[in-house]
Protein backbone atom coordinates (compact mmCIF):
# COMPACT_ATOMS: atom_id res chain seq x y z
CA UNK A 1 0.00 0.00 0.00
CA UNK A 2 1.69 3.08 -1.13
CA UNK A 3 1.25 5.96 1.72
CA UNK A 4 0.13 8.49 -1.17
CA UNK A 5 -3.03 6.19 -1.69
CA UNK A 6 -4.55 7.37 1.86
CA UNK A 7 -3.67 11.11 1.50
CA UNK A 8 -6.50 12.92 2.98
CA UNK A 9 -8.58 15.06 0.78
CA UNK A 10 -11.52 17.20 1.02
CA UNK A 11 -10.69 18.27 4.14
CA UNK A 12 -10.33 22.21 3.37
CA UNK A 13 -13.95 22.43 3.96
CA UNK A 14 -14.03 20.60 7.12
CA UNK A 15 -10.98 22.62 8.38
CA UNK A 16 -12.66 26.00 7.94
CA UNK A 17 -14.72 25.53 10.53
CA UNK A 18 -17.82 26.36 8.27
CA UNK A 19 -20.67 24.15 8.33
CA UNK A 20 -23.74 25.32 7.24
CA UNK A 21 -23.64 28.10 4.73
CA UNK A 22 -21.33 26.48 2.64
CA UNK A 23 -21.59 24.08 -0.05
CA UNK A 24 -20.42 20.69 1.59
CA UNK A 25 -18.18 18.15 0.19
CA UNK A 26 -21.53 16.12 -1.01
CA UNK A 27 -21.01 11.99 -1.15
CA UNK A 28 -23.24 11.23 -4.15
CA UNK A 29 -23.51 7.63 -5.36
CA UNK A 30 -23.58 8.11 -8.98
CA UNK A 31 -20.17 10.72 -9.13
CA UNK A 32 -17.20 8.39 -9.01
CA UNK A 33 -14.02 10.81 -9.47
CA UNK A 34 -10.23 9.45 -10.40
CA UNK A 35 -9.58 9.55 -6.31
CA UNK A 36 -12.77 7.12 -5.72
CA UNK A 37 -11.76 4.64 -8.58
CA UNK A 38 -8.17 4.45 -7.61
CA UNK A 39 -9.59 3.82 -4.30
CA UNK A 40 -11.53 1.00 -5.68
CA UNK A 41 -7.82 -0.19 -7.23
CA UNK A 42 -6.58 -0.29 -3.77
CA UNK A 43 -8.96 -1.55 -1.79
CA UNK A 44 -10.05 -4.65 -4.36
CA UNK A 45 -10.14 -8.22 -3.39
CA UNK A 46 -7.71 -10.47 -5.19
CA UNK A 47 -9.01 -13.69 -3.95
CA UNK A 48 -12.42 -15.75 -3.33
CA UNK A 49 -11.53 -15.81 0.28
CA UNK A 50 -10.79 -11.95 0.41
CA UNK A 51 -13.84 -11.60 -1.21
CA UNK A 52 -16.57 -10.99 1.63
CA UNK A 53 -20.04 -11.36 1.35
CA UNK A 54 -22.35 -13.14 -2.12
CA UNK A 55 -21.86 -16.81 -0.48
CA UNK A 56 -23.95 -18.67 -2.83
CA UNK A 57 -22.00 -16.58 -5.80
CA UNK A 58 -18.69 -17.69 -4.48
CA UNK A 59 -19.81 -21.30 -3.64
CA UNK A 60 -19.99 -21.43 -7.23
CA UNK A 61 -17.22 -19.99 -8.59
CA UNK A 62 -15.33 -22.10 -6.14
CA UNK A 63 -16.82 -25.44 -7.53
CA UNK A 64 -16.88 -24.31 -11.25
CA UNK A 65 -13.24 -23.52 -10.87
CA UNK A 66 -12.74 -26.11 -8.96
CA UNK A 67 -13.87 -28.56 -11.67
CA UNK A 68 -12.48 -26.76 -14.82
CA UNK A 69 -8.88 -27.32 -12.75
CA UNK A 70 -8.87 -30.26 -12.36
CA UNK A 71 -10.59 -31.18 -15.95
CA UNK A 72 -7.56 -29.06 -17.13
CA UNK A 73 -10.31 -27.58 -19.11
CA UNK A 74 -11.10 -23.83 -19.28
CA UNK A 75 -14.23 -22.54 -17.10
CA UNK A 76 -17.78 -21.49 -18.64
CA UNK A 77 -18.22 -18.20 -19.84
CA UNK A 78 -19.47 -15.95 -16.82
CA UNK A 79 -21.49 -12.88 -16.85
CA UNK A 80 -22.20 -10.81 -13.42
CA UNK A 81 -24.96 -8.36 -13.19
CA UNK A 82 -26.03 -5.71 -11.14
CA UNK A 83 -25.95 -2.42 -10.03
CA UNK A 84 -22.85 -0.42 -9.98
CA UNK A 85 -19.93 -1.00 -6.93
CA UNK A 86 -21.46 -4.74 -6.01
CA UNK A 87 -18.15 -6.03 -7.22
CA UNK A 88 -18.57 -7.04 -10.90
CA UNK A 89 -14.90 -6.28 -12.00
CA UNK A 90 -13.78 -7.58 -8.97
CA UNK A 91 -14.91 -10.58 -9.33
CA UNK A 92 -13.88 -11.15 -12.83
CA UNK A 93 -10.47 -10.28 -11.35
CA UNK A 94 -10.80 -12.65 -8.58
CA UNK A 95 -11.62 -15.61 -11.45
CA UNK A 96 -8.82 -15.20 -13.07
CA UNK A 97 -6.30 -15.07 -9.81
CA UNK A 98 -8.05 -18.27 -8.88
CA UNK A 99 -7.37 -20.12 -12.20
CA UNK A 100 -4.11 -18.47 -12.13
CA UNK A 101 -4.76 -16.77 -15.39
CA UNK A 102 -3.93 -13.96 -17.35
CA UNK A 103 -6.99 -10.85 -17.86
CA UNK A 104 -7.90 -9.11 -20.88
CA UNK A 105 -9.59 -6.41 -20.06
CA UNK A 106 -11.71 -4.19 -22.39
CA UNK A 107 -15.36 -2.75 -22.39
CA UNK A 108 -18.95 -2.99 -24.87
CA UNK A 109 -18.12 0.45 -26.13
CA UNK A 110 -14.46 0.12 -26.71
CA UNK A 111 -14.83 -2.36 -28.96
CA UNK A 112 -16.27 -0.92 -32.17
CA UNK A 113 -15.40 -2.22 -34.82
CA UNK A 114 -15.20 -6.44 -35.73
CA UNK A 115 -11.75 -6.04 -36.36
CA UNK A 116 -11.01 -4.41 -32.64
CA UNK A 117 -12.43 -8.13 -31.32
CA UNK A 118 -10.45 -10.20 -33.98
CA UNK A 119 -7.33 -8.23 -32.94
CA UNK A 120 -8.46 -9.18 -29.27
CA UNK A 121 -9.36 -12.58 -29.59
CA UNK A 122 -6.47 -13.84 -32.00
CA UNK A 123 -3.81 -12.53 -29.42
CA UNK A 124 -5.43 -14.58 -26.46
CA UNK A 125 -3.22 -17.02 -24.74
CA UNK A 126 -4.84 -20.40 -24.17
CA UNK A 127 -6.35 -20.28 -20.70
CA UNK A 128 -6.97 -16.58 -20.68
CA UNK A 129 -9.75 -14.93 -19.50
CA UNK A 130 -11.71 -12.15 -21.35
CA UNK A 131 -13.23 -9.55 -19.52
CA UNK A 132 -15.75 -7.62 -21.49
CA UNK A 133 -17.47 -4.77 -19.15
CA UNK A 134 -20.34 -3.05 -19.91
CA UNK A 135 -20.99 -6.20 -22.57
CA UNK A 136 -24.91 -4.67 -23.22
CA UNK A 137 -23.28 -1.90 -25.45
CA UNK A 138 -21.57 -4.35 -27.73
CA UNK A 139 -22.79 -3.74 -30.90
CA UNK A 140 -24.54 -6.21 -32.75
CA UNK A 141 -21.97 -6.74 -35.64
CA UNK A 142 -18.87 -7.31 -32.99
CA UNK A 143 -21.59 -9.63 -31.52
CA UNK A 144 -21.83 -12.11 -34.49
CA UNK A 145 -18.59 -12.42 -34.08
CA UNK A 146 -18.21 -13.21 -30.57
CA UNK A 147 -20.71 -16.13 -31.06
CA UNK A 148 -18.64 -18.48 -32.90
CA UNK A 149 -15.67 -17.17 -30.70
CA UNK A 150 -18.18 -18.20 -27.14
CA UNK A 151 -19.22 -21.76 -29.07
CA UNK A 152 -16.40 -22.83 -31.09
CA UNK A 153 -13.41 -21.15 -30.09
CA UNK A 154 -13.23 -19.75 -33.88
CA UNK A 155 -13.23 -16.94 -35.85
CA UNK A 156 -15.03 -16.28 -39.43
CA UNK A 157 -13.01 -13.92 -41.38
CA UNK A 158 -13.86 -12.99 -44.80
CA UNK A 159 -11.00 -12.44 -47.52
CA UNK A 160 -10.86 -11.24 -50.88
CA UNK A 161 -14.13 -8.97 -52.09
CA UNK A 162 -17.15 -9.84 -54.53
CA UNK A 163 -17.28 -13.35 -56.23
CA UNK A 164 -13.84 -14.32 -55.18
CA UNK A 165 -14.54 -13.60 -51.54
CA UNK A 166 -14.60 -16.89 -49.32
CA UNK A 167 -15.04 -17.26 -45.79
CA UNK A 168 -12.31 -19.04 -43.63
CA UNK A 169 -12.57 -20.08 -39.86
CA UNK A 170 -9.45 -19.52 -37.58
CA UNK A 171 -8.76 -21.68 -34.23
CA UNK A 172 -8.64 -19.04 -31.10
CA UNK A 173 -7.53 -20.81 -28.14
CA UNK A 174 -9.89 -21.77 -25.50
CA UNK A 175 -10.42 -19.10 -22.80
CA UNK A 176 -12.91 -17.76 -20.38
CA UNK A 177 -15.26 -14.62 -21.51
CA UNK A 178 -16.05 -13.10 -18.04
CA UNK A 179 -19.11 -10.59 -19.27
CA UNK A 180 -20.45 -7.71 -16.98
CA UNK A 181 -23.22 -5.56 -17.36
CA UNK A 182 -25.72 -3.24 -14.81
CA UNK A 183 -28.51 -4.31 -16.93
CA UNK A 184 -29.41 -8.06 -17.87
CA UNK A 185 -32.90 -6.67 -19.50
CA UNK A 186 -30.65 -4.96 -22.67
CA UNK A 187 -28.60 -8.32 -23.42
CA UNK A 188 -29.67 -9.57 -26.23
CA UNK A 189 -30.90 -13.67 -26.06
CA UNK A 190 -28.45 -15.05 -28.27
CA UNK A 191 -25.42 -13.24 -26.45
CA UNK A 192 -27.23 -14.38 -23.01
CA UNK A 193 -27.65 -17.80 -23.96
CA UNK A 194 -23.88 -18.21 -24.92
CA UNK A 195 -23.01 -18.07 -21.16
CA UNK A 196 -22.94 -21.23 -19.67
CA UNK A 197 -23.38 -19.22 -16.46
CA UNK A 198 -24.91 -16.09 -15.07
CA UNK A 199 -24.77 -14.56 -11.20
CA UNK A 200 -26.92 -11.46 -10.48
CA UNK A 201 -25.38 -10.03 -7.27
CA UNK A 202 -27.63 -8.76 -5.11
CA UNK A 203 -26.75 -5.63 -2.15
CA UNK A 204 -25.16 -6.76 0.38
CA UNK A 205 -26.40 -6.54 3.86
CA UNK A 206 -25.44 -4.03 6.67
CA UNK A 207 -22.93 -7.50 8.34
CA UNK A 208 -21.61 -8.14 5.28
CA UNK A 209 -20.63 -4.54 4.29
CA UNK A 210 -19.35 -3.97 7.93
CA UNK A 211 -16.92 -6.44 7.37
CA UNK A 212 -15.76 -5.02 4.20
CA UNK A 213 -15.42 -1.64 5.86
CA UNK A 214 -13.47 -3.22 8.68
CA UNK A 215 -11.04 -4.91 6.34
CA UNK A 216 -10.50 -1.69 4.41
CA UNK A 217 -10.25 0.33 7.63
CA UNK A 218 -7.14 -2.38 8.24
CA UNK A 219 -5.95 -1.79 4.97
CA UNK A 220 -5.82 2.06 5.40
CA UNK A 221 -4.50 1.73 9.01
CA UNK A 222 -7.85 3.61 10.16
CA UNK A 223 -9.06 3.12 13.57
CA UNK A 224 -12.65 2.09 13.93
CA UNK A 225 -15.01 0.43 16.32
CA UNK A 226 -17.23 -2.36 15.75
CA UNK A 227 -19.99 -0.19 15.59
CA UNK A 228 -18.54 2.27 14.18
CA UNK A 229 -17.87 0.12 10.89
CA UNK A 230 -21.25 -0.90 11.13
CA UNK A 231 -23.16 2.41 10.96
CA UNK A 232 -21.17 3.29 8.13
CA UNK A 233 -22.52 0.00 6.69
CA UNK A 234 -25.98 0.93 6.96
CA UNK A 235 -25.33 3.91 5.29
CA UNK A 236 -23.57 2.64 2.36
CA UNK A 237 -26.81 1.80 0.11
CA UNK A 238 -25.65 -2.03 0.25
CA UNK A 239 -22.62 -0.97 -1.98
CA UNK A 240 -19.55 -1.65 -1.09
CA UNK A 241 -17.73 0.90 -3.16
CA UNK A 242 -19.84 3.31 -1.48
CA UNK A 243 -18.71 1.92 2.08
CA UNK A 244 -15.07 2.16 1.01
CA UNK A 245 -15.92 6.35 0.10
CA UNK A 246 -18.21 6.67 3.17
CA UNK A 247 -15.16 5.02 5.38
CA UNK A 248 -12.58 7.48 4.09
CA UNK A 249 -14.93 10.80 4.31
CA UNK A 250 -15.85 9.63 7.33
CA UNK A 251 -11.95 9.34 8.66
CA UNK A 252 -11.38 12.70 7.19
CA UNK A 253 -14.14 14.22 9.57
CA UNK A 254 -13.16 12.03 12.77
CA UNK A 255 -9.37 13.17 12.45
CA UNK A 256 -10.34 17.15 12.82
CA UNK A 257 -13.41 16.93 14.58
CA UNK A 258 -12.77 14.24 16.48
CA UNK A 259 -9.74 11.93 17.93
CA UNK A 260 -9.32 9.88 14.53
CA UNK A 261 -11.42 7.51 15.95
CA UNK A 262 -14.52 6.03 14.55
CA UNK A 263 -17.51 5.20 16.53
CA UNK A 264 -20.77 4.83 15.90
CA UNK A 265 -21.36 8.71 16.70
CA UNK A 266 -18.54 9.60 15.07
CA UNK A 267 -19.84 8.11 11.91
CA UNK A 268 -23.68 9.07 12.17
CA UNK A 269 -22.26 13.03 12.53
CA UNK A 270 -19.65 12.74 9.78
CA UNK A 271 -21.97 11.04 7.42
CA UNK A 272 -25.12 13.37 8.40
CA UNK A 273 -22.68 16.58 7.57
CA UNK A 274 -22.00 14.86 3.88
CA UNK A 275 -25.57 14.62 3.39
CA UNK A 276 -25.85 11.00 3.41
CA UNK A 277 -29.03 10.05 5.66
CA UNK A 278 -29.90 7.36 8.01
CA UNK A 279 -30.83 5.33 5.59
CA UNK A 280 -28.40 5.61 3.76
CA UNK A 281 -29.70 8.27 0.81
CA UNK A 282 -27.93 10.67 -0.55
CA UNK A 283 -28.78 14.00 -1.80
CA UNK A 284 -29.76 12.85 -4.79
CA UNK A 285 -32.01 10.24 -3.85
CA UNK A 286 -33.57 13.08 -1.00
CA UNK A 287 -34.49 14.70 -4.31
CA UNK A 288 -36.23 12.45 -5.88
CA UNK A 289 -38.16 11.21 -3.49
CA UNK A 290 -39.27 14.93 -2.76
CA UNK A 291 -39.73 15.61 -6.73
CA UNK A 292 -42.09 12.47 -6.91
CA UNK A 293 -43.67 13.60 -3.71
CA UNK A 294 -43.97 17.07 -3.75
CA UNK A 295 -43.34 18.67 -6.96
CA UNK A 296 -45.21 15.86 -8.92
CA UNK A 297 -47.30 15.33 -6.56
CA UNK A 298 -47.61 11.80 -6.28
CA UNK A 299 -48.45 11.30 -9.83
CA UNK A 300 -46.35 8.98 -11.85
CA UNK A 301 -43.55 10.01 -13.51
CA UNK A 302 -41.72 9.01 -17.05
CA UNK A 303 -38.24 8.46 -16.47
CA UNK A 304 -36.83 11.04 -18.51
CA UNK A 305 -38.88 13.55 -17.13
CA UNK A 306 -37.42 13.00 -13.75
CA UNK A 307 -34.08 12.66 -15.13
CA UNK A 308 -34.55 16.17 -16.83
CA UNK A 309 -36.68 17.29 -13.23
CA UNK A 310 -33.36 16.31 -11.28
CA UNK A 311 -30.59 17.54 -14.33
CA UNK A 312 -29.27 13.70 -14.08
CA UNK A 313 -28.71 11.81 -16.65
CA UNK A 314 -31.06 9.02 -17.60
CA UNK A 315 -29.04 5.99 -17.39
CA UNK A 316 -27.61 6.71 -13.94
CA UNK A 317 -30.85 6.98 -12.59
CA UNK A 318 -31.61 3.78 -13.85
CA UNK A 319 -28.29 1.91 -13.06
CA UNK A 320 -27.55 3.79 -9.46
CA UNK A 321 -30.88 5.29 -8.23
CA UNK A 322 -33.82 3.66 -8.74
CA UNK A 323 -32.94 -0.32 -7.92
CA UNK A 324 -32.15 0.99 -4.15
CA UNK A 325 -34.99 3.17 -3.87
CA UNK A 326 -37.41 0.56 -5.54
CA UNK A 327 -35.29 -2.11 -2.89
CA UNK A 328 -36.18 -0.03 -0.14
CA UNK A 329 -39.82 -0.04 -1.14
CA UNK A 330 -39.54 3.81 -1.28
CA UNK A 331 -40.46 3.87 -5.15
CA UNK A 332 -42.39 2.12 -7.20
CA UNK A 333 -42.55 1.74 -11.33
CA UNK A 334 -45.86 1.20 -12.26
CA UNK A 335 -46.45 0.86 -16.82
CA UNK A 336 -47.81 4.89 -15.84
CA UNK A 337 -44.31 5.88 -14.12
CA UNK A 338 -42.37 5.85 -11.37
CA UNK A 339 -44.38 7.07 -8.13
CA UNK A 340 -43.16 7.69 -4.23
CA UNK A 341 -44.43 5.17 -1.90
CA UNK A 342 -46.08 5.64 1.84
CA UNK A 343 -42.62 4.93 3.33
CA UNK A 344 -41.10 7.84 0.74
CA UNK A 345 -43.58 9.95 2.39
CA UNK A 346 -42.79 8.96 5.52
CA UNK A 347 -39.14 9.24 5.07
CA UNK A 348 -39.91 12.72 3.76
CA UNK A 349 -41.51 13.59 7.41
CA UNK A 350 -44.87 14.11 5.37
CA UNK A 351 -48.30 12.01 4.80
CA UNK A 352 -49.23 10.51 2.05
CA UNK A 353 -51.75 11.54 -0.19
CA UNK A 354 -54.78 9.23 0.82
CA UNK A 355 -55.31 7.07 -2.12
N1 LIG B 1 -17.35 -8.62 -2.01
C1 LIG B 1 -16.50 -7.63 -1.79
N2 LIG B 1 -15.66 -7.67 -0.73
C2 LIG B 1 -14.83 -6.64 -0.51
N3 LIG B 1 -14.76 -5.53 -1.26
C3 LIG B 1 -15.55 -5.44 -2.32
C4 LIG B 1 -16.46 -6.49 -2.65
N4 LIG B 1 -17.13 -6.14 -3.76
C5 LIG B 1 -16.68 -4.94 -4.11
N5 LIG B 1 -15.72 -4.51 -3.25
C6 LIG B 1 -15.07 -3.20 -3.28
O1 LIG B 1 -15.88 -2.30 -4.02
C7 LIG B 1 -15.16 -1.76 -5.11
C8 LIG B 1 -16.08 -1.68 -6.30
O2 LIG B 1 -16.31 -2.95 -6.85
P1 LIG B 1 -16.27 -3.21 -8.43
O3 LIG B 1 -15.43 -2.20 -9.11
O4 LIG B 1 -15.92 -4.63 -8.61
O5 LIG B 1 -17.81 -2.96 -8.77
P2 LIG B 1 -18.56 -3.16 -10.14
O6 LIG B 1 -19.73 -4.04 -9.85
O7 LIG B 1 -17.61 -3.61 -11.19
O8 LIG B 1 -19.09 -1.70 -10.46
P3 LIG B 1 -19.40 -1.00 -11.90
O9 LIG B 1 -20.75 -1.52 -12.33
O10 LIG B 1 -19.45 0.47 -11.57
O11 LIG B 1 -18.28 -1.36 -12.82
C9 LIG B 1 -13.97 -2.70 -5.31
O12 LIG B 1 -12.86 -2.04 -5.77
C10 LIG B 1 -13.72 -3.25 -3.93
O13 LIG B 1 -12.83 -2.41 -3.23
MG1 LIG C 1 -16.93 -2.67 -12.89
Amino acid sequence: MERSDIEIEGLGYVADGVDAAVERPRVVAAELTEDDLALDRSLRPKRLGDYLGQTKVKESLAILIEAARARGDVVDHILFSGPPGLGKTTLATVVANELGASIRTTSGPAIERTGDLAAILTNLEEGDVLFIDEIHRLNRMVEEVLYPALEDFALDIVVGKGPAARSIRLDLPHFTLVGATTRTGLLTGPLRDRFGISFRLAYYTPEELASIVRRSASILGIDIAEDGALEIARRSRGTPRLANRLLKRVRDWAQVRGDGRIDEDVAAQALSFFEVDALGLDAVDNRILELLAVQFGGRPVGLTTLASALSEDPDSLEDVYEPFLMQQGLMVRTPKGRQATPRAYEHLGMQAPSA
